[in-house]
């Protein structure tokens, strides 16, 4: 159950992987790239983290429990694609961590369609209909539009393991992006890893219980999406942790061991195609608090605007509504 929920609301995941440690304030220029010197260490950052902070999810605990018994691959490895469209029984687990667990197909669509039935009770959006563009990229998934139910027939979900030797589903055009986003990075000195991509209806709900169980509601719903009413659903959306000198970075509560490098990822983003979706201080719009960890692929060209203007996606296909 570690496991399961680990990935989960990307929150909880930086608040805990660093604390204790610290990461010099030195400028990116400044930085001397290492490689993360092994799994076990990220293993040890994190057992020995206390949370002491109440609003970290305490539960979700990844890597304690992933990466000890796994192999490091150091590289991400492509194992298979395949079309989300079939009627097999899901499993919880598409996004986690044992490789055998990758040859199951993921969520289908008409599960997911039925479990996104689930009303969103506390939205402050309205649920009025905004723009469904014909770019399958463009996709809106929020707390009041679900993922639609023929999105897997236009696009196609693949396997990458991460450096800890977690599996994840993502979005073939979306990993092909992230991997030159993170190529770019790494020339920056900034690991960049997938630690959340696509997420099961039934793991999104797991998610939502342990939150909601472990944190109470009102937390909840600020980083947990409902069952079918998350982005994750879409493979489009990628929880990235950022890990430089070795050392994994967090944010919590506008805290950070090394705000300056998110900000330096953030300004990669849309050159490859994605944005950040939760932004600070809008979460009456997207309905969320701030994740900075969280990246959507757009596709250069809406990614470009979205970024440049401090836009949501909302926002931007608001406008394009509005335009049409
Ligand atoms: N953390 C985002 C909102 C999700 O659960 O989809
Ligand atoms: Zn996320």
């Amino acid at each position: 159950m570690k496991k399961l929920l680990a990935a989960a609301a990307c929150a909880a995941l930086l608040l805990l992987t660093a604390c204790g440690n610290t990461i010099s304030e030195a400028p990116l220029t400044t930085i001397t790239p290492q490689t993360v010197t092994s799994p076990s260490e990220t293993v040890t950052q994190t057992q020995t983290s206390a949370v002491t902070d109440t609003s970290a999810p305490a539960s979700v605990t990844e890597s304690e429990t992933e990466t000890a018994a796994q192999t490091v691959t150091g590289t991400e490895t492509e194992t298979q694609t395949q079309s989300v469209t079939e009627t097999s029984k899901p499993t919880e687990t598409a996004e986690t961590t044992k490789k055998t667990e990758t040859t199951e197909k993921p969520e289908t669509t008409s599960k997911q369609t039925e479990a996104a039935k689930k009303p969103e009770e506390t939205s402050s959006q309205t649920a009025e209909p905004i723009l469904t563009p014909d770019d399958p990229y463009l996709t809106l998934v929020n707390k009041t539009h679900v993922l639609p139910s023929d999105f897997f027939n236009k696009l196609k979900l693949t396997t990458t393991v991460n450096y800890e030797g977690t599996t994840y589903w993502v979005e073939t055009e979306t990993l092909k992006h992230f991997k030159e986003l993170k190529q770019d990075m790494a020339a920056q000195g900034i690991t960049v890893e997938i630690i959340s991509a696509y997420r099961s209806v039934s793991y999104q709900q797991a998610v939502w219980d342990d939150y909601e169980s472990t944190y109470g509601l009102a937390y909840c719903k600020q980083y947990v999406a409902v069952p079918g009413y998350s982005e994750h659903h879409t493979g489009l959306a990628i929880d990235a942790r950022l890990i430089v000198g070795g050392v994994q970075l967090y944010y919590l509560n506008g805290q950070s061991n090394g705000l300056q490098y998110y900000t330096a990822f953030h300004q990669k983003l849309a050159e490859h195609g994605f944005i950040l979706r939760y932004l600070n201080g809008k979460d009456s719009i997207t309905g969320y608090a701030y994740e900075p960890w969280h990246i959507r692929y757009v596709g250069v060209k809406a990614a470009t605007e979205i970024m440049s203007r401090g836009l949501t996606l909302e926002e931007y296909l608001e406008e394009a509504e509005a335009a049409a």
